[in-house]
Parts: C-alpha cells; sequence; structure tokens
C-alpha cells in the first residue's frame, strides 16, 4: 500500500526497538510489492538514499541495483565512501559511474547559478538514463523520498527540483521512507549499522559542491572548496559539534585577493565559512561558534588548501541570506 499521506496515529520512531520494527514491515512490504523484479536506484550517499540501499538489499538482495554517479561535485571522501560500505562491506550490486569530467565540461564558462542547476540536473538524468537502458528487465526505480518531500510543494522545492527520468521510462516507484521525518530516517539508518558519519550527514544540496564554487567552475577553486570543507567538516566533528550545527559549509568565490606567504605578495582565492541552524531551511540562524575553534580551521585552511590566503566568516542569518551563497 503506497500512502501518500502520514497516518495520524502512525508512531513516531524514536529508538531503535521502533526502528526495528519498521525494518521488519518494510523488508516485508518491498518483497510484497517487487516480487522477483529488479529494482534500480540512484544512491548518492547522502542519509536517504543510503537507508533505501540498505532496505532493499536487506529485502531483496542481488535485485537491487545500485548507481552512483560520481558528479565530480561530491564532498571529499563521498564516493569512496559509498563503494567501501555499498559494494566492499554490504556486498550490494553498485554500478560506479565516473561522470566528473562530462559534468565539467557540461558547466564550462556557465556562471548564472541556476543554469549551473539545470544543467548539473540534466546531466544526472542524462547518464543516470544512460546506465538505466544498459540495464534489462528494470520496472521499479527506488527513491529516497522522505516525508518533508511530499509536504514541500512550495518555492524551496521547486527551485530545486531539477528534472525527472524521460517520459519514455516508466517505472514503478518504491519508496520505502516516504512517510519518515529525517529524524526517524537517522534512527533507522543507525539501526541498520549505517556508519555514524553516513547518517548524520547534514543536507547537501543536489547540485553540490557546483553552487558553492561560484560562478563559472574552475577545477583549482573545486578542489579548494572539497578540502576546505573536509577541513571545517573535520573540526566540526572533533569538537562534537556536528549535532549543534544544522548545516556548515565553505563557499569560494571567484575573485582574488591579495596577500603575504613566505614574504612574497601572492593574488590567491578567499574561502568563506557558512555555518547556520534551521529547522527546515526556510529561516536560519548563526550558531554561536566558539573564536579559538574559528582561529584553527582560519589556519588549518590557510596551511593545507593551495591557493587561498584569506579566510572569511560570513554571519547572515536567512532571511534575508539564503543558506547557499547561490
Ligand atoms: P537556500 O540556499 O535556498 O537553501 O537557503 C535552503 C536549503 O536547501 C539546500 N539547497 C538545495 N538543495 N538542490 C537541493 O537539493 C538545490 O539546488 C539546492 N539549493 C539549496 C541548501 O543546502 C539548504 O539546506
Amino acid at each position: 500500500m503506497n500512502l501518500s499521506k502520514r497516518p495520524d496515529d502512525m508512531q513516531r520512531i524514536t529508538n531503535s526497538k521502533l526502528a526495528e520494527a519498521f525494518i521488519a514491515d518494510q523488508i516485508a512490504a518491498i518483497k510484497a510489492q517487487v516480487g522477483d523484479n529488479k529494482v534500480l536506484l540512484a544512491l548518492s550517499g547522502g542519509v536517504d538514499s543510503s537507508v533505501v540501499a540498505a532496505l532493499l538489499n536487506l529485502a531483496i538482495g542481488k535485485q537491487l541495483v545500485s548507481v552512483h554517479v560520481n558528479t565530480g561535485l561530491m564532498r571529499k571522501g563521498e564516493s569512496e565512501e559509498v563503494i567501501e560500505v555499498f559494494r566492499d562491506q554490504l556486498d550490494v550490486n553498485l554500478v560506479y559511474v565516473d561522470a566528473a569530467k562530462r559534468f565539467l565540461n557540461a558547466l564550462e564558462g556557465v556562471a548564472d547559478p541556476e543554469e549551473k542547476r539545470k544543467i548539473i540536473g540534466a546531466e544526472f538524468i542524462r547518464v543516470f538514463e544512460e546506465e538505466a537502458r544498459k540495464l534489462d528487465d528494470i520496472a521499479y526505480l527506488a527513491q529516497g523520498t522522505i516525508y518533508p518531500d511530499i509536504l514541500e510543494s512550495d518555492s524551496v522545492k521547486a527551485h530545486h527540483n531539477v528534472g525527472g527520468l524521460p517520459d519514455d521510462m516508466h517505472f514503478e516507484l518504491v519508496e520505502p521512507v516516504r512517510l519518515l521525518y529525517k529524524d526517524e530516517v537517522r534512527m533507522v539508518g543507525s539501526t541498520l549499522d549505517l556508519p555514524y558519519r553516513m547518517v548524520n550527514r547534514q543536507p547537501f544540496p543536489g547540485p553540490g559542491l557546483g553552487v558553492r564554487c561560484l560562478g563559472a567552475i574552475t577545477q583549482d577553486r573545486l578542489d579548494a572548496v572539497r578540502e576546505s570543507d573536509a577541513i571545517l567538516t573535520e573540526e566540526v566533528y572533533r569538537n562534537r559539534s556536528e549535532n549543534e550545527i544544522w548545516q556548515y559549509f565553505t563557499v569560494i568565490p571567484d575573485f582574488r585577493t591579495t596577500g603575504v606567504k613566505d614574504g612574497k605578495r601572492v593574488y590567491e582565492w578567499p574561502v568563506i565559512i557558512r555555518a547556520v541552524n534551521s529547522v527546515d531551511a526556510m529561516e536560519a540562524s548563526i550558531p554561536p561558534i566558539p573564536h579559538t575553534m574559528l582561529n584553527r580551521i582560519t589556519r588549518r585552511i590557510l596551511e593545507e588548501v593551495p591557493g587561498v590566503c584569506r579566510v572569511l566568516y560570513d554571519l547572515s542569518p536567512k532571511p534575508p541570506s539564503t543558506i547557499e551563497w547561490e
């Protein structure tokens, strides 16, 4: 049964016992829905698609074909972790597509944020479709849709939704976590023994680092935004602040700034630190991050990230600023 509304009496999944019951129910429901058929899943490595992959793996094992597209716009180590967890540890059928060059080529010279989003969305669908067409007899498509996605028919979603599969590809949808809120998906994920970092991943936009490397994307800035983001993340975890900050990342603008390195003037990129708290992304506030932590992050970025000579900290709430810079 594919309910589109959460029943009023549905119990909130707040502990692993309730999560275990949910998992058992969903395994039975998935088996009943798909029988012996194969199911295709786009596995990004975010918490929702990861939980769906783990559930489907338990329910139907090798009937699941998951596809991970590395857009080249992923965070550091993200694609590697998908391969390690799903292919190496869980023995999931995983097709890994390294499409980084394709995405960069398609984005070459494009500076407008909405244009970038459209290109990334369209390219993703194209790559995924190419992989889907190589596979025979797939009638089902699994998705990590969660309840807020269904409720959110507003401008955020419209602005973020970048496409769908072509009309001639007909799939029946399998959406096992469609009635769950994010915290419930995380509870199910940790009960399924997915790694802590994967289960607690902060929201990451579909276009990924593509909208954090401002303006027309260049490889040097893309590498620098990925490295600085990894340093920020490491330090947030070191301070055990990962559950206190809702979303944190770095941004690199498309202008340079003057600095001094080894006694010589340089003309390099600035890095902007963004960290916000929010409930639903509609409004955001700035959490109090200790100065010692900010200083350490700044020092590490300046020492470890090539091509960067300045670090800035964005203190703007939403509204009027958006969370992302593009
Ligand atoms: P803004 O920047 O609009 O972001 O305040 C609100 C939330 O949405 C995320 N975001 C996106 N998510 N595709 C997505 O899937 C997008 O194009 C996109 N743009 C922003 C952002 O990270 C924040 O959590």
